[in-house]
């Protein structure tokens, strides 16, 4: 066991889900200031305001240099040291999204009291059922009117197939919102709106039929008797175990804007959210606690600086320790690479720091080197797994204006590709390129960038393809009548994995039921 096991054991490292608009960016502004990585309220706000308008490739590019620095918030809080990975929303969300959940530990579900679980939620919680991310919920927005708490419960349990356990109970809601009784600590936390401030000392009530309840809450005191009395009896009781198994997400309820309830969340959340635990790699299980450096690349950013058309890759650490200038065996090249020029990412201080532990994540700049999925390691060679290609759910054919750029475009888009920006198909039953992606915005950055780093001039055409799958079998013959049957709709990827894309989910189930032993995959490993 190494050294590092304190360091390890502090680190708290994890991403949060939500469906635009539940309170995402309002929260991390909550969690930051209780961290001190902030100062003041409207700091994290006024950048998704600024990001918010653009769709652009130039002005994405120039926000590039904020945007990087916050995709890992960094901060401290007690005695934890907690990594906080944006999962970009709104018109940023793309494969990145997905693809930040496989480097986290565990997952803050924020859900709008009044909407229930949307859908970019439940595909994100997808992402997190892969590995068993545990969960921890937090329901927003009590200041408002919004579901019952036991109907958004029930929604989450149908929805997300996930055992929910209330560890805060809302006294009323909207106008009505008294605040929130803490059902392991018995304590009251009483609402005041407009809040903005660090969270204030709660009432302990142990009994909860203390007169003194009646006092405080008058005739809400009996309601929240009512529903204690039936969550005490419907709801499973809190189980770390199933929590840390991702069967179970204990739920907070609150207000993001006005500093409601996010304390007493974060006070639990640090105090169960796992940290950084073993990860799988191909030969074997690589613990935190080995001595040896390793770390996967989950992120490329590029064109941070548009002087210097430098890429910076997103290393999460899986084991030993990282020291500013160390050498590690870039396993998929074969090569040992000098880590000298590595940012760690940590909030307002990261020129300073120059060691980093499992949990934390590390930039690398570079100039295409490094591709998604890629592993680094000391001694042994390595390939973390986990690290997929998702399904994209939106496609367009590439048409280029110049055929003599043929061999340009061609690079660009395998660049593009490894770096996770798009993803590329060419049908085998024709030539030419199309393009599929989680995101709408990724097509519009790989046009301004096939044009600006790779000279091509393009348009993009229409395709009638909204899925894809990855196909295999285990028949090799089977394998061979259904593509011959569905040549017009299969084709390769970058990697040269088959995949059958189609019109709509109705037609892909209606083909999977016409071919039993043909797998449809909606995500393929990252190969070598
Ligand atoms: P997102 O990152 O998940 O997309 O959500 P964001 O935090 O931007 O919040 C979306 C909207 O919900 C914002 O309002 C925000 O102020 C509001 N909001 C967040 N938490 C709460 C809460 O606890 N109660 C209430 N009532 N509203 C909340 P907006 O009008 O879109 O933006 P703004 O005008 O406030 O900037």
């Amino acid at each position: 066991m190494s050294d590092n096991k304190k360091e390890i054991d502090r680190r708290r490292t994890f991403g949060i889900i939500s469906h635009p608009d539940a309170g995402k960016t309002t929260l991390t502004e909550k969690l930051l200031l209780f961290g001190g990585a902030i100062q003041q309220a409207g700091a994290v706000k006024g950048r998704k305001a600024g990001r918010y308008a653009r769709s652009d490739w130039m002005a994405i590019e120039k926000e590039r240099g904020i945007s990087v620095t916050t995709s890992v918030m960094k901060f401290n809080y007690k005695d934890f040291e907690v990594n906080l990975l944006d999962t970009p929303g709104h018109q940023d969300f793309s494969e990145d999204t997905y693809r930040v959940l496989t480097a986290v530990d565990s997952a803050l579900m924020v859900i709008d009291n009044a909407k229930g679980v949307e859908h970019q939620t439940e595909k994100l919680m997808e992402v997190c059922r892969m590995r068993n991310t545990p969960i921890i919920t937090f329901i927003n927005k009590l200041d408002r009117e919004g579901m019952m708490p036991l109907d958004i419960l029930d929604d989450i349990e149908n929805k997300l197939q996930i055992e929910c356990t209330p560890l805060s109970w809302p006294i009323g809601m909207g106008k009505r919102f008294k605040g929130v009784y803490n059902l392991y600590e018995k304590e009251l936390h009483l609402f005041t709106p407009g809040q903005k401030t660090k969270a204030r000392q709660g009432i302990v009530i142990n009994d909860i039929n203390d007169r003194q309840l009646d006092d405080i809450l008058g005739s809400q005191a009996d309601e929240l008797r009512q529903d204690i009395e039936l969550i005490e009896g419907a709801a499973d009781p809190f189980e770390l175990e199933h929590f840390l198994a991702g069967s179970q997400t204990p739920v907070f309820f609150g207000s993001a804007i006005n500093n409601f309830g996010v304390k007493e969340m974060l006070d639990a959340f640090v105090e169960m959210a796992p940290h950084p635990g073993p990860r799988a790699a191909v030969t074997r299980e690589v613990s935190p606690y080995e001595k040896t450096f390793s770390g996967f690349a989950f992120k490329i950013q590029a064109n941070m600086n548009p002087s210097h058309r430098d890429r910076i890759a997103f290393i999460r650490i899986c084991s030993g320790k990282f020291t500013k200038g160390m050498k590690a065996f870039h396993n998929r090249i074969g090569k040992d690479v000098t880590f000298s020029n590595a940012t760690i990412f940590m909030a307002n201080e990261r020129a300073n720091v120059a060691e980093a532990y499992p949990g934390d994540i590390i930039g690398i700049y570079n100039h295409g080197t490094i591709k998604i999925g890629d592993t680094f390691s000391e001694k042994e060679s390595l390939k973390f797994c986990g690290i997929p290609n998702f399904a994209p759910e939106f496609f367009k054919r590439v048409i280029l204006k110049n055929p003599m750029k043929i061999k340009h475009l061609q690079k660009g888009l395998t660049q593009l590709s490894e770096e996770g920006v798009v993803q590329v198909f060419r049908p085998i039953s024709e030539s030419g390129y199309i393009l599929g992606a989680v995101g709408v915005l990724q097509f519009d950055i790989t046009m301004e960038r096939l044009k600006s780093e790779y000279g091509v001039d393009a348009i993009y055409e229409h395709v009638e393809y909204n899925v894809a799958r990855w196909i295999e079998s285990d028949d090799p013959k089977r394998l061979q009548d259904f593509e011959r049957e569905n040549i017009a709709n299969i084709a390769k990827d970058a990697e040269g994995s088959k995949a059958y894309l189609t019109t709509s989910e109705w037609q892909l189930g209606y083909c999977m039921k016409q071919w039993p032993g043909i797998e449809f995959y909606k995500t393929r490993e990252i190969s070598e």
